[in-house]
């Protein structure tokens, strides 16, 4: 049994589940700021999918750049389809349309999509072979793969004086791989898509920063609320992963990081443009 088993009613693997802390997060995202690596290459008329769309702060901003072309988004989860779709129709998005799907079984036709786009997905998928075969089949032959990941090995906190900080990550990434998931792929994108048929993949990396005081406060209060809380916390502990101690000490470093004037943390990020064919 993996976590997933207990932590999600789904049939996914994807265990970061929908709690308000968890889509704090993800609110703080847009096209503008998390797809640099895409923007340059949409064009109004093209028609793209956000696959695994979670509550389409990122699609509208997608569907902005491709308008009066398609912008389609799925996710696995009914919940954020209704966010997604209440978000594109508070933006004024007529162009923007969204459904429950599995990545694993896409809803489209065969070369259907300019532009398939997954961001923070294919490293919760368990099949990304299948995943990454079902994106080749609705791409246009000449169509673009963007993909961003996660390298959580090369997350950042400083100061960290005693690398407890530096623990909780490599802990939290040690329970994503314990329930099937990829926590370092943003890394190996590159190769596993040139690996899985993609003519030329262009690689890059970027950080996404936690420096302001109130970007402390979210960060301290993110981990505090979403790692910390039980459904994340409880697995890691029977895993064998960590004790009550180890999170108790953790706490108190987030604690003092986050009071820290000169406190400093970096997500980091791996990014591809890959060419079907
Ligand atoms: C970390 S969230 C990222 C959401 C969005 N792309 C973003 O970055 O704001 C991952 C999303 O992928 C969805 N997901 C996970 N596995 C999936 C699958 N097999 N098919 C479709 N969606 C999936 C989850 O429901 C979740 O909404």
């Amino acid at each position: 049994m993996t976590f997933r088993d207990q932590a999600s009613p789904h049939p996914s693997p994807y265990a970061m589940g929908y709690s308000k802390e968890f889509l704090g997060l993800l609110a703080r995202r847009n096209a503008e700021t998390v797809a640099v690596h895409l923007l340059p290459h949409l064009r109004p008329g093209m028609k793209v999918l956000d696959c695994g769309c979670g509550p389409g702060t990122i699609s509208v901003g997608l569907a902005k750049a491709v308008a009066p072309g398609d912008l389609h988004g799925v996710d696995i989860e009914a919940s954020q389809i209704a966010m997604a779709q209440a978000a594109a129709q508070a933006g004024g998005h007529g162009n923007a349309r969204f459904q429950v799907s599995d990545a694993t079984n896409l809803p489209f036709a065969d070369n259907t999509f300019d532009v398939v786009h997954c961001h923070a997905v294919l490293m919760h998928v368990l099949n990304l072979d299948q995943v990454l075969a079902e994106v080749k089949r609705v791409l246009k032959p000449d169509g673009l793969l963007s993909a961003r990941e996660s390298v959580l090995e090369a997350y950042v906190f400083e100061p960290d004086p005693q690398g407890l900080l530096k623990q909780t990550t490599d802990t939290f990434a040690k329970l994503l791989t314990t329930n099937g998931g990829h926590p370092h792929l943003g890394k190996a994108l590159k190769s596993v898509l040139l690996e899985a048929g993609f003519r030329t993949v262009r690689a890059t990396a970027s950080f996404e920063p936690f420096s302001k005081e109130e970007d402390r406060i979210f960060l301290q209060g993110f981990i505090r609320n979403w790692f910390f809380a039980p459904k994340m916390k409880d697995p890691t502990i029977q895993y064998g992963l960590a004790t009550e101690n180890d999170f108790a000490a953790w706490g108190e470093a987030l604690d003092a990081w986050r009071a820290d004037p000169g406190g400093f943390a970096a997500f980091a990020w791996g990014e591809v443009i890959a060419h079907q064919a």
